[in-house]
């Protein structure tokens, strides 16, 4: 752990990809997922910390514990919880590492009950609509911070 780590914080659902819904979220695993930033992590000189978890709390506690370790940026994507969750905007608001949001899809282009992002209202950047691609282009924002 340094500060060249990135932790990469996946939300709810987010362990399905690959077979969930991949006419909107494509037919790359969240693995698949991990290996690529891997790859990519290493040309940039960081390390990433890939997670995913289905309970609120358990992000909420990832983002502590990315500040408490000195981790460079979060990279977070909250799934469903992006659109409800003010306990993950106080988390965010909460820390000093910076956060990035990221979504495979482009939930602005989607139904209304997406078009609010708490996590947006708190993060320092949001990419969404570009895939796994989103990914990429976050640790790439994360490696100029
Ligand atoms: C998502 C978009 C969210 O609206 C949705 O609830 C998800 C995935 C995305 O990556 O496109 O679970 O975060």
């Amino acid at each position: 752990m340094s500060e060249n780590t990135v932790y990469v914080l996946n939300g709810p659902n987010l362990n399905l990809l690959g077979m969930r819904e991949p006419e909107i979220y494509g037919t790359d695993t969240l693995d698949d997922i991990a290996g690529m930033l891997e790859d990519h992590a290493k040309g940039l000189g960081l390390e990433i910390h890939m997670r995913q978890s289905n309970h609120e709390g358990h992000l909420i506690d990832w983002l502590h514990e990315a500040q408490a370790e000195g981790a460079k940026a979060v990279i977070l994507n909250a799934g469903a919880y992006t659109h409800t969750s003010i306990a993950l905007y106080d988390a965010i608001k909460s820390i000093k590492t910076p956060v990035i949001e990221v979504h495979l899809s482009d939930p602005m282009k989607r139904e209304e009950f997406r078009h609010i992002s708490y996590v947006g209202m708190a993060a320092v950047k949001a990419i969404m609509g570009l895939g796994p691609k989103g990914y990429i282009v976050a640790l790439d924002f994360a490696a100029e911070l």
